[in-house]
């Protein structure tokens, strides 16, 4: 029995993945780096700089790690102006709803994302205070598949990492829970890991008997 869910945020709570590819491409574009949609899943739940690196295996130039500080801030900068779209009508009814039972069931609930945008993020989907915990990139040194994320998660509500599950959508995420000695559900593709303790379509199925029933 579980008392602690930590949830990722992009692409389990909300959907910022177009965001993150218009950021992306405009940069690449600029510089002349060939960038599509299946790169961009491989940078789901890695951090910024390393989704840089992964981004830079395409270019023909070598570029210093200032230069490369100056391209992460600058996607950046484009992604937060892209960000302001955002609205609560970007949390759906069923992750709202199923957030919302989960609390009422009792268990603590937490974020555990690579983010350092996810304050801003749970702000604009009108989740700002709802969770008990937030471990996101402003507090971690390795991001996933390293479990620390995680772990900071799991000790910020005060819970062993077996007494909580992971919701993940990134494979990088569901092997950092693993790592972690974490269960783990799985939407989309992390549903496909080896390592994933339930392969989940939607994200209401956490409210399964199986999976997450009454704590108290
Ligand atoms: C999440 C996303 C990744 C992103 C990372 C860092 O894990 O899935 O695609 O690279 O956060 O995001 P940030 O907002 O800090 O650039
Ligand atoms: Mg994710």
């Amino acid at each position: 029995m579980y008392r602690g869910i930590i949830f990722d945020l992009d692409g389990v709570i909300c959907f910022t993945d177009r965001y993150h590819y218009q950021a992306w491409k405009k940069l690449t574009d600029r510089l002349g780096i060939y960038f599509d949609e299946t790169i961009n899943d491989r940078l789901r739940g890695v951090s910024r700089m390393e989704s840089l690196e992964i981004i830079l295996e395409r270019s023909e130039v070598q570029y210093s790690d200032e230069e490369k500080v100056a391209f992460a801030e600058e996607k950046n900068e484009t992604y937060k102006q892209l960000l302001t779209q955002m609205s609560e009508k970007d949390l759906s009814d069923e992750v709202r709803d199923t957030l919302q039972e989960l609390r009422n069931r009792g268990y603590k609930l937490a974020i555990g994302s690579s983010s350092k945008n996810t304050k801003m993020i749970l702000g604009r989907i009108g989740l700002a205070d709802f969770f008990d915990a937030i471990s996101d990139g402003t507090n971690i040194t390795k991001s996933k598949p390293d479990p620390e994320v995680f772990l900071k998660a799991a000790e910020f509500i005060g819970e062993k990492p077996e007494n909580c599950l992971v919701v993940e959508d990134a494979e990088a995420g569901i092997e950092a829970a693993y790592r972690g000695g974490f269960d783990s559900a799985g939407i989309g593709e992390a549903a496909k890991h080896a390592h994933v303790t339930y392969p989940i379509q939607t994200f209401s199925e956490l409210l399964s008997q199986t999976i997450c029933k009454r704590v108290f």
